[in-house]
């Protein structure tokens, strides 16, 4: 698919992921917020996209988000952090958005505890991506290159 070198791809990060770098490192690595929005912000580019990043510990500002993405952005990477588990609001808001949708994550939900087995926002994602820490954030926005392209 032909796309405009303004295509936007919008990725949220959820609750605690601005800690990122200094919250439990050996689950989540030592490279911060920062560090994976550059990584998805290089790939991108790649790819002649542009990344907008929200992070919030809130959900409603996610809601909003991704609201504003509908007719804007052409897909959503969201880490949704533990809002994963839970957030039935921010399935129905992704469910409302018509590009492709990566979920995200750091580790892998399905090998630690039970309460992180349930994924709320894997029904309406295209893709989920877990468990390969800041690779996933180029893997993410690589998958949303081949689903547009398709
Ligand atoms: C996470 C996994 C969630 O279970 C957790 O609550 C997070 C981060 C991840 O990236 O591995 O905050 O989404």
């Amino acid at each position: 698919m032909e796309r405009d070198v303004t295509s936007i791809v919008l990725l949220l990060s959820g609750p605690n992921l601005n800690l990122l770098g200094e919250r439990e490192p050996v689950i989540y690595g030592t490279a911060t917020l920062a560090d994976h929005v550059a990584t998805a912000t290089e790939a991108a580019a790649t790819h002649g996209m542009v990344v907008d990043h929200l992070q919030s510990n809130h959900e409603g500002d996610l809601i909003d988000a991704i609201h504003a993405a509908r007719g804007r952005c052409v897909a959503i990477v969201i880490n949704p952090g533990a809002l994963t588990h839970y957030a039935w609001s921010i399935h129905d808001a992704l469910a409302a958005f018509e590009g492709p949708v990566i979920e995200l994550h750091l580790s892998d939900p399905k090998t630690r505890e039970p309460w992180r087995h349930l994924s709320v926002v894997e029904p309406v994602a295209d893709q989920t991506i877990a468990g390969l820490g800041g690779d996933g954030y180029r893997l993410a926005i690589d998958t949303v290159a081949a689903l547009l392209a398709h």
